[in-house]
């Protein structure tokens, strides 16, 4: 007998159509796309969206953006509300334990953090750079995986690639589901999709979708087109 998968709302306007609902739960789901795709502005309402309703959440980065920097560039969009910073979002900036301890002391580290807080929604922004000097990256990426899933949350990795490519194919290994934002060229305009490649235990629509990216709601999947 199958059991009904609990979900979580993805808070991306129009996703949680596609995907029965919501991200399984517990889950890590990849988001990929090249840089400026909007993989930022995906992770960020994802929490944002969560703590409206009371959730919790942790924004990990790894890229050492002082804190009062993200909070500048992120009050780009209305969805950020800074009253959330600090309660229901926590920063933790891993920069300097990325440069400064071996990947699985590393691990510890975001296990310790994610024990204080107790979220519900984790992103680790970006995903690419954790790990990769490690010499089994894939073993250590599918350890990473399942011990974020132990604490029962779904988490929002990103995975920066070149334009032209799809996902980084070690993290995608490991994940439960892989969302591709991609930009094209179509002429003089350039055009945003965005596509559910795989999604754990669920039906989801298949095939790139159209998308936006709006002050006021962030990433919005646009109705589907055949
Ligand atoms: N207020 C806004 N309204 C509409 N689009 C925006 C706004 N702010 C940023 N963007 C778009 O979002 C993109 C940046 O997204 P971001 O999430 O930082 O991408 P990534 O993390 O993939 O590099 C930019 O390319 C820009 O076009
Ligand atoms: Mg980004």
């Amino acid at each position: 007998m199958e059991n009904e998968l609990s979900r979580l709302s993805s808070g991306i306007v129009g996703l949680d159509d596609m995907i029965e609902g919501g991200f399984p739960m517990p889950s890590v789901i990849l988001v990929a796309g090249s840089a400026g795709t909007g993989k930022t502005t995906f992770a960020q309402k994802f929490l944002f969206d969560g703590a409206r309703k009371g959730e919790q959440g942790i924004y990990f980065t790894t890229l050492s953006e002082p804190t009062e920097w993200m909070l500048r560039f992120s009050s780009r969009y209305e969805f950020v509300i800074k009253d959330y910073f600090g309660r229901e979002i926590i920063y933790v900036d891993l920069g300097k334990e990325l440069r400064e301890t071996r990947p699985y002391e590393f691990l510890s580290y975001i296990d310790e953090r994610i024990s204080e807080i107790r979220p519900q929604r984790i992103v680790i922004d970006p995903m690419t750079v954790v790990g990769a000097t490690d010499s089994n990256y894939r073993q250590f990426l599918y350890d990473m995986t399942n011990r974020l899933k132990n604490w029962n949350t779904v988490s929002v990795v990103t995975g920066e690639v070149e334009p032209g490519l799809l996902y980084p194919p070690e993290i995608a290994y490991s994940v439960d589901g892989i969302i591709l934002l991609r930009m094209e060229e179509e002429g003089e305009i350039r055009r945003k999709y965005l596509e559910v490649l795989k999604m754990r235990g669920t039906h989801h629509v298949t095939g790139r979708q159209s998308m936006d990216i709006t002050a006021s709601q962030g990433i919005v999947v646009l109705k589907s087109q055949s």
